[in-house]
């Protein structure tokens, strides 16, 4: 009934739009490959949305039906809703200017179209009815990837200061009878545990306010499943969407009375009013979003393109495989132990050696966590030699060096936190609360920016031989303020985020090649807006390889198998008390950018034999990992297994992971996998690797794609924790 009533109201519509209606509208379409966002300037100037979905060829057909469909507000999907006019759901923007008033009425004023290569550019000016606020809304839409990112610029052209209240980076409008919202929450070893729910009317917030290790708890991303009460990973509609910033950050989830969603992402406003003053402009960070037709896996595929192509710095590149000192050494080390390490991790087949925490401090020496944070000079007691003696050692073996940075925070028990205390993030008169015995620096203030600079930069003339720096970030804020704000302590959270940034563009222009991890306690910074300026996440401490397989599906969702650094640990490591073989453990690890953690020296001879195996194993096929495009074909959330693929992007080669995380009930026989994303007409000679012997009949074999794809494949994946790796290679 519904619908029929909607149809007639249509009807009505188009007949009551004459072609000059049209000419005083201005549609403005943003379109990618497969993808069109659809806005219009309607006659009042208000500028809303159409359509965004698949392509439409005629989109003023679809105002038409619109016009059946408003709302109690009077308006149709504002493209940017403000507080003001008639608008009464949750605002993108919302400022109160210097006279107190809070209302903003943005119209159309002139927009603009720019192609770079892959990238069309449109931005929208728009300018509020009474005041001189200006709203920039640009678009980048990657043609090729099917992917929207779009920033807004917010101008004060005004005498007086005002205050930005609330700042979205941009609002989507979704249209279904029925929307289910994916996205992520979780905790420290525990991180990106995917949640799900049937959206209901009103708001569905998911935020963060903890100013750093913003994505332990809760992700910046999320997708949403169009007319479904599910996330289907083949099939159905699916919206996929993060936002680039490393700091508090909000995302909304509206549905209005006519079954609307509005989902709004950027900047969390909690304790964020920006001030803007007279002539200043405020750039939000980038919301990235795309549209799939073909379930989450599609949606994955367009953003983890391009995030490979345009997010994620050096994305593309293949990153060495490394052994790194903490699980196997943790704070108690000598020259003489890394040393041996080095040799390990060389006899090993591996490429890097990071030494993790511990190597600094004199007067405060980081024999623990209690102490030495901060004071970033070698600690001679340990190694005597220098950091450049251990480094070119590892050259000398034909390995990269890597070093531990946590360049943000400091111990009480340092020289830094008796010279500066005023950097640490303070409130007058109130507690310094301490958490793993560490304070959080002032990113907010310039000197600290730049004392955080040359904490990197000084760690890199340690020596000439360091290739890779790992940036760690382990505790939360707590009490926030800054003695430098003064007045302005509204600016704290904002502004501490833009000072990583700043300090990283520096970075970056004076080390390009340095490969960065954004370890950050793991997950603690999993979001493309550091992911711009860091190769690599450490995805989780927990290196437990059961738990990796939920945190990893999760993170893979959204962000490229090629940032998820996954390193084998022993068992049971510090985390978990899971007993799982040396065998899964790599295999789970293989899947994304392999490390080991761990004391080489205490592992078997079969072990090391086996460890052999899978490193060399994992050179061969690891191009498809950072590059290739990923279809998941059992999800450990839904079942007892887990499986993967990543196919090149010509489909001549492709590497498939099959794990048995709960194995309960043997009259099911073995599990049938359904590859995916190969050439149906091609046939593939399938090895099994990482084993002495081959877990499928069909190994050493050539299979045509379709039976691969259609008829499937079934290994022996016949207790907990079995798991095999396939490598395709096409004839
Ligand atoms: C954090 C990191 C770990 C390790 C330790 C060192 O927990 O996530 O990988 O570097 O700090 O203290």
């Amino acid at each position: 009934m519904k619908y029929l009533q909607q149809m007639v109201a249509a009807l009505a519509a188009v007949a009551l739009l004459a072609p000059d209606v049209w000419a005083r509208k201005t549609v403005i379409p943003v379109e990618t490959e497969h993808t069109q966002l659809v806005l219009v300037a309607q006659e009042s100037g208000v500028l809303q949305t159409l359509h965004f979905g698949a392509k439409i060829s005629d989109p003023t057909a679809f105002e038409a039906f619109r016009t059946g469909r408003g709302t109690d507000n009077g308006e149709g999907p504002m493209a940017y809703p403000t507080v003001g006019g008639r608008y009464l759901g949750q605002p993108a923007l919302h400022v109160k200017y210097a006279d107190g008033y809070h209302n903003t009425e943005l119209t159309y004023e002139r927009h603009m179209v720019q192609r770079k290569g892959d990238i069309v550019t449109t931005e929208i000016l728009l300018k509020d009815k009474v005041t001189l606020l200006e709203v920039t809304l640009v678009f980048d839409a990657y043609q090729k990837e099917d992917v929207i990112c779009t920033h807004t610029e917010i101008l004060n052209g005004g005498r007086k200061p005002a205050e930005l209240l609330e700042y979205a980076s941009g609002s989507l409008n979704l249209d279904a009878d029925k929307y289910y919202l994916t996205h992520f929450h979780g905790g420290w070893a525990d991180e990106m545990q995917m949640d799900g729910e049937l959206l209901t009317h009103d708001t569905k917030v998911i935020e963060s306010r903890r100013g750093t290790q913003v994505t332990q708890c809760n992700n910046p991303s999320f997708l949403v499943s169009l007319g479904t009460d599910r996330l289907q990973e083949n099939s159905g509609e699916v919206v996929a969407g993060a936002l680039a910033w490393s700091g508090n950050f909000r995302l909304s989830f509206e549905m209005d009375e006519a079954g609307r969603l509005n989902v709004l992402a950027g900047v969390n406003p909690f304790a964020s009013t920006y001030k803007l003053s007279a002539g200043q402009t405020f750039t939000t960070p980038d919301f990235i979003y795309t549209f799939s037709c073909r379930g989450a896996g599609q949606a994955s595929r367009n953003l983890h393109a391009w995030a490979r192509n345009y997010g994620v710095y050096g994305g593309g590149q293949v990153n060495p495989t490394l052994l790194n000192s903490w699980e196997g050494a943790y704070f108690s080390f000598t020259t003489e132990t890394l040393l041996r390490m080095i040799d390990d991790a060389t006899s090993m087949g591996l490429e890097m050696f990071v030494l993790d925490d511990g190597w600094f401090a004199k007067d405060y020496p980081r024999n623990g966590d209690a102490a030495g944070l901060g004071d970033w000079e070698l600690n001679t007691a340990k190694i005597p030699e220098g950091i450049d003696y251990v480094a070119a050692y590892a050259h000398a073996k034909g390995l990269k060096f890597g070093i531990w940075i946590e360049p943000e925070m400091v111990n009480p028990e340092s020289n830094l936190a008796h010279n500066h205390p005023e950097w640490v993030v303070q409130s007058p008169g109130r507690e310094l609360y301490q958490s793993r015995n560490q304070w959080v620096l002032d990113m907010s203030n310039p000197a600290v920016q730049d004392f955080v600079f040359g904490v990197f930069d000084n760690t890199m003339k340690l020596s000439k031989n360091i290739d890779y720096i790992k940036w760690d970030c382990n505790r939360t804020v707590a009490n926030f303020g800054s003695t430098y704000l003064g007045t302005e302590q509204d600016r704290f959270y904002v502004d501490y985020a833009q000072g990583i940034y700043n300090v990283m563009r520096r970075l970056r222009e004076k080390y390009p090649d340095v490969i960065v991890q954004c370890c950050s306690s793991g997950g603690g910074r999993v979001d493309y807006g550091a992911l711009k300026y860091f190769n690599e996440i450490w995805t989780s401490d927990n290196t437990d390889a059961l738990t990796r397989v939920f945190i990893q599906y999760a993170t893979n969702l959204i962000y490229p198998a090629c940032v998820m650094a996954s390193h084998v640990s022993a068992v049971p490591n510090h985390q978990t008390g899971n007993m799982t073989p040396l065998k899964f453990r790599f295999d789970v690890a293989c899947s994304g950018r392999l490390g080991m953690e761990l004391q080489p020296k205490n592992l078997t001879a079969a072990e090391r034999a086996l460890a052999d195996r899978c490193i060399r194993s994992y050179k061969q096929y690891r191009d498809l990992v950072f590059t290739g495009d990923v279809y998941r074909l059992a999800s450990p959330y839904e079942g007892d297994y887990y499986a993967l693929m990543y196919v090149s992007q010509d489909q001549s080669r492709a590497v498939v992971f099959t794990y048995c995380i709960k194995y309960q009930n043997r009259a099911v026989g073995t599990h049938v996998f359904r590859m995916d994303g190969l050439d149906p007409a091609r046939r593939y000679k399938v090895t099994e690797l990482n084993v002495d012997r081959s877990s499928w009949w069909g190994s050493g074999q050539s299979h045509a794609g379709d039976f691969l794809m259609n008829g499937g494949f079934n290994p022996v994946l016949l207790k907990t924790f079995d798991s095999g790796v396939f490598y395709l290679e096409a004839e």
